[in-house]
């Protein structure tokens, strides 16, 4: 990275920003600066593709018009609307904020530092919303800028390091026009999205190919650089699916990871038998009859599930708060975690009859 990198930021931020009104993507999540919907959007997008993102967006929106309507909502029905995007922290603290912004006259602070402050919103979403909503000229540092951006430069510095962070924020300011800046900010991650690839970017098709100290030196995919992260812990899981009278036990989670949504009966650590049936004996449920009917896996950021699913025949569960009988109404109704997805499915064949259980 040259010290004086003002004019070769000036250049770029020109060249970029007339690509991007030739070459924008079109989403539904575009052409608003309104804040509720562009807040929505960013958080939607920081670990959902935007393919997917989009019709979640939509039909989010129409069921939480405003900033009011999501307000008056229950956390059940704002997870039931967010189910199968993952992360659900972000669907609780959405709601947080919109609580918190409905209290403050639904008017959103229209600072990135401003945003900051609400929960959820870290330095990505508050600089995508402000530079958005407010024109802000604050560079939101997503994966596609640190690429796109330490590939310009050659940042020669460890991209998940504090100073490496630091040193591609710098580049990232140094690139926003006084205005402009959420279109600049979408057009480095369009940019990234569809020329600046991971592995295999399109220099030849790059409007700053010439630019561009990476493909200039013809090495475009050593950047950025990324030192080792450890990989996920592997858990075994045992999942129940535990029925009763021809309905299907589920439970509330409490525990940090998936709080608030509806699991069955489960055992984190042992995907054995013994595993499940000592997951039924910790709610005073003996099995009848158990057998693992299928197995699944579900990555999460920082481990992953190794399921063995299983079906038995409980006795009869004493109802709690956190504990549901459910038919197949009620367990469609509920908000149940992607990882459950594969047991919902023989969970429903089952309620339906079309599981076959004979010797089981
Ligand atoms: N990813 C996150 N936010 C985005 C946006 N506004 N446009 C395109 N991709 C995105």
């Amino acid at each position: 990275m040259s010290a004086d990198y003002t004019q070769k930021s000036k250049e770029i931020t020109e060249i970029l920003l007339v690509w991007y009104h030739k070459n924008k993507r079109v989403f539904p999540f575009r052409g608003t600066r309104d804040p509720y919907r562009v807040w929505l959007s960013e958080i939607m997008l920081q670990q959902t593709r935007t393919e997917t993102a989009g019709p979640y967006y939509e039909r989010f929106l129409e069921r939480f018009p405003d900033v009011f309507a999501l307000a008056r909502a229950s956390e059940e029905e704002v997870l039931k609307a967010w189910e199968g995007l993952g992360y659900y922290t972000r669907a609780r603290n959405l709601h947080k904020t919109a609580k918190l912004v409905a209290g403050m006259g639904g008017i959103f602070p229209d600072t990135a530092e401003g945003l900051q402050a609400l929960p959820g919103i870290g330095p990505y979403a508050a600089a995508a919303v402000a530079s958005i909503a407010f024109d802000e000229p604050v560079p939101a540092m997503d994966g596609n800028l640190n690429r796109v951006i330490s590939r310009l430069y050659r940042v020669s510095e460890d991209a998940g390091s504090p100073k490496g962070k630091k040193i591609l924020r710098e580049l990232g300011f140094s690139l926003m026009p006084r205005t402009g800046a959420g279109d600049m900010n979408q057009a480095l991650m369009d940019l990234g999205a569809t020329i600046c690839l991971p592995g295999t970017p399109e220099c030849a098709a790059c409007p700053l190919s010439a630019l561009c100290d990476a493909n200039l030196l013809d090495d475009p995919v050593n950047f950025p650089v990324l030192k080792a992260k450890p990989q996920p812990k592997q858990v075994p899981v045992a999942v129940v699916i535990a029925h009763h009278g021809g309905k299907v036990l589920l439970q509330k989670r409490r525990e940090a990871l998936l709080r608030g949504l509806y699991v069955f009966v489960l055992n984190e650590g042992d995907d054995s038998e013994t595993g499940a049936l000592s997951a039924l004996s910790k709610l005073h449920l003996t099995a009848q009859n158990i057998k693992q009917v299928s197995s699944a896996r579900h990555v999460f950021t920082h481990r992953v599930w190794q399921m063995r699913i299983y079906l038995a025949e409980v006795s009869e569960p004493r109802i709690t708060d956190d504990l549901v009988l459910t038919d197949e109404k009620a367990l469609s109704a509920l908000p149940l975690p992607t990882a459950m997805g594969k047991a919902r499915e023989l969970a429903m064949a089952f309620l339906r009859g079309e599981m076959d259980i004979r010797g089981l």
